[in-house]
């Protein structure tokens, strides 16, 4: 029997991967499964994407390879996105790296700056992918507990010298999946100042930049002065656009960053389907349309959310974007424990925080997946299945 590399022991745990088989096991039960797990919104795409996808399949020349440079029209569109929404200027041929989905560029980044015994800035609890191409690396992930107290932000200032002397990739995510929180302007100026200063590429994972609401408008890393000269910023068309299962997303940094990336991913894929792409390039020249009709939707969602689960005995606040609410495990239970009993007792899918790392434990993650009307029903349930526990 071959035996598994030392790595692969490292490996962290994909804290969706379970989830489907139980649903499965439920629905087979005859349960009424309302599922507010992964972050994949049951939404349309834009009738622009759908079109052009369907256009594009039908030319033979866009079933050929994509290689790295894939289909220009995409890059382009993905630069006039950056200038009319951030007002950040990238040169479409040089700056952009197109993506299967951003996961692939935030998993793949750590081959072209995480050697072996390099460390590598994680938030604890945070997007698995970024332990995950760390370990991949042979990194070291060093894992910050975000605080609630302290915003959900990481500070290098916290982080023992020896450590950051290591460090050579710092992941940021705000809008921050699962927290829900955002960072402020003052706060991004810092990083990249420290970033500057101690020579750490700046992942700025930017998947939630169109999910926000009561006007709040998250900005891009590179609204920020200097952040261009250490920082590689992704984005998704997987929730601004309801694109999930599409698997596109690209990268922004300064040509010496995007050909490091660029370069790993020859060896790993040889670009996506350019059909998607020209999909992605009508998406994207939609979004003055599409994403605030859509993010209408998420903040129906959440503000339904936030009510249902407050009158159910939880504390919350709303979130300013994002997809997701972070709330605390009521009476002493475990996450997982109660995650099971969510689904077990309540039919109800949720994801615990500890899935997400160590420090996410006594927290579980609702996302905005559903109806106001199912999320309702789902927090009702929870709110039942707790009642003489929170009333004890
Ligand atoms: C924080 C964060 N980053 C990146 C992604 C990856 O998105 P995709 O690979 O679909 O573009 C996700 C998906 O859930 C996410 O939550």
């Amino acid at each position: 029997m071959p035996q598994l590399a030392g790595r692969f022991r490292t490996l962290p745990e994909y804290p969706l991967a379970t989830i489907p088989q139980k649903k499965r096991e439920l629905i087979a039960r005859g349960v009424d499964v309302i599922d507010l797990g992964a972050g994949d919104a049951d939404l349309a795409p834009p009738p622009s994407a759908v079109e052009a996808l369907a256009r594009a399949a039908r030319d033979p020349a866009m079933s050929r390879y994509g290689f790295g440079f894939g289909l220009r029209e995409f890059r382009e569109a993905i630069a006039r996105f950056m200038q009319v929404r951030f007002g950040v200027g990238v040169d479409p041929v040089s700056e952009v790296v197109p993506l299967i989905g951003s996961k692939d560029g935030i998993a793949h980044v750590a081959f072209a700056y995480a050697g072996p015994g390099d460390v590598t800035i994680v938030p604890d609890p945070g997007y698995i992918a970024y332990e995950g191409g760390t370990r991949l690396a042979d990194g070291v992930p060093y894992r910050f507990p975000l605080q609630p107290s302290a915003g959900y932000r990481i500070e290098l200032a916290e982080i023992p010298e020896n450590v950051l002397r290591r460090a050579k990739i710092l992941y940021l995510n705000y809008p921050n999946n699962p927290t829900g929180a955002i960072a402020p302007f003052d706060y991004l100026r810092r990083l990249v100042l420290q970033c500057r200063e101690r020579d750490i590429l700046l992942v700025y994972d930017n998947a939630y930049s169109e999910i926000a609401f009561d006007g709040y408008r998250p900005p891009s890393i590179f609204e920020i002065e200097g952040a261009r000269d250490v920082a590689i910023e992704f984005h998704s068309l997987s929730k601004t656009f309801n694109m999930t299962g599409w698997r596109c997303g690209w990268a922004v940094a300064r040509p010496e960053i995007a050909t490091a990336l660029a370069r790993v991913k020859t060896l790993v894929d040889t670009g996506n389907f350019l059909a998607i792409q020209a999909a992605g390039a009508a998406a994207l020249d939609s979004s003055l349309d599409f994403v605030p009709e859509n993010v209408a939707i998420f903040k129906e969602r959440r503000d339904a959310a936030v009510a249902s689960f407050r009158a159910a005995g939880f504390a919350c606040e709303a979130p300013l974007a994002t997809m997701y609410l972070w709330l605390p495990v009521p009476g002493g239970l475990s996450s997982a424990d109660f995650a099971e009993r969510a689904r077990e007792e309540a039919g109800v899918i949720v994801v615990p925080g500890h899935a997400f790392g160590d420090a996410g434990e006594g927290f579980f993650r609702v996302s905005f997946v559903a109806s106001p009307q199912r999320i309702a029903e789902a927090a009702g349930r929870i709110g039942r299945m707790l009642a003489p526990a929170l009333t004890e």
